[in-house]
């Protein structure tokens, strides 16, 4: 029998890449893509793999306790790549209890369910998490696996609390686990509300940028397909229990990159130099807002053998070409609740 994989939150930015990345290379799992479809998550995301035989969708909530229950006392699943959240920053300053419900309670609710259904001996669950529990660097040095956890913002806190929970799942119940701690993804199928697809949309429809505060915050960016090569890799070769930094040793200050982001745009809609640029406006800071990220990724490389594949040069103009080529997609998501979170977020 084919072994069942479970991704949840496949739905979303990089769980559709890894749902897409898993689906069309590993013929020998049967995978199972498990989303509640908030607000972030999208199908139209997997429209090319919908109906590839080794692939099915479970709409589901993992703050369910019970409706988890019944999928996994069904299914049995073999390993668990965990990836729903709500995932963004100025979200959960706004509104931390969900962020707790989902990314803690929803995590628990998972784990408990793999402990009891699942033989978590053997099979394994893979927590997917951020850098961002280890709060904020200065001018200096990179977050290694050893660096203590520092969380600032609740999106950050709910992460870092569900980290603990999976690392203690394994050291009381004996359940296999690893961890992975990523840098900012950047990429297609990213929602409007994170820097990058944001501002290609407002660029396009020459709205105004808002960049927080001075704008000399700076993010470790990785491209999303390198993210999920990235997880394949310690998925297969990771030793349980161990956690892993993943970063694209390719740090910007937010204010560079941009201004990066304008001169491609300029170029690929035409415009004269300089145009977008003009549409920067700095704005009130994110309160607890990080002034630095950024990964040591040695262990992952040295271990594991895994590295990103492409310059930020090339990623970015990648990213660009598709927002471009795929504005029905962006459109499609930038009406209605968005138009609500936008005037509440920017007013
Ligand atoms: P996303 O917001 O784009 O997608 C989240 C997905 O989870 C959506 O499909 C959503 O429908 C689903 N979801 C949310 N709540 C759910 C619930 N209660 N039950 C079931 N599904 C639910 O997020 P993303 O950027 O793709 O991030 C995915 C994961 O990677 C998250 O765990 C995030 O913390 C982590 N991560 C993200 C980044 C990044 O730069 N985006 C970096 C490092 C780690
Ligand atoms: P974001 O994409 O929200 O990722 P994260 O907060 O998880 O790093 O933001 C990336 C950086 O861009 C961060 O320093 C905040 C900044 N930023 C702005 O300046 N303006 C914006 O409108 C947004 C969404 C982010």
């Amino acid at each position: 029998m084919k072994k069942k994989i479970l991704i949840t939150g496949g739905a979303g930015f990089i769980g559709s890449h890894l749902v897409r990345h898993f689906v069309n290379k590993y013929l020998a799992y049967e995978l199972y893509n498990l989303d509640a479809l908030t607000y972030a998550g999208n199908l139209e995301n997997l429209t090319d793999i919908q109906d590839k035989a080794n692939y099915n969708f479970l709409k589901a909530d993992i703050t369910d306790a019970a409706d988890i229950e019944r999928l996994f006392k069904l299914h049995k699943f073999h390993s668990v790549i965990h990836l729903a959240a709500e995932s963004h920053v100025d979200r959960s300053i706004k509104d931390p209890l969900s962020f707790a419900k989902t990314n803690i309670l929803g995590t628990l609710h998972l784990l408990e369910a793999f402990k009891k259904y699942s033989d978590y001996k053997k099979g394994l669950f893979y927590h997917i998490s951020t850098d961002e529990v280890y709060g904020s660097l200065g001018a200096e040095g990179l977050f290694t696996e050893k660096t203590s956890y520092d969380p600032n913002s609740p999106y950050s806190a709910s992460k870092a609390s569900s980290d603990h929970f999976v690392r203690a799942y394994g050291e009381t119940y004996g359940l296999r686990y690893v961890i992975s701690n990523c840098s900012n993804n950047y990429g297609s199928f990213q929602f409007p509300e994170k820097l990058i697809p944001l501002f290609i949309h407002n660029i396009i429809h020459l709205k105004p940028l808002p960049v927080y505060g001075d704008g000399h915050y700076t993010r470790d960016w990785l491209f999303v397909k390198d993210h999920a090569n990235a997880i394949d890799t310690v998925f297969h070769k990771g030793i349980s229990g161990e956690t892993y930094n993943i970063g694209g040793h390719n740090e910007w200050k937010n204010i560079d990159l941009i201004k990066l982001l304008c001169s491609k745009m300029d170029v690929h809609l035409g415009r004269a130099t300089g145009e977008s640029e003009k549409l920067i406006t700095f704005v009130k800071d994110r309160p607890g807002h990080d002034l630095r990220y950024a990964i040591d990724a040695s262990k992952i490389e040295r271990e594991l053998g895994w590295k990103p594949s492409l310059s930020f040069d090339e990623g970015l103009e990648k990213t660009v070409v598709w927002y471009l080529e795929n504005e029905t997609w962006l459109n499609n998501l930038t009406s209605g609740k968005y138009q609500e979170y936008y005037e509440r977020q920017y007013k």
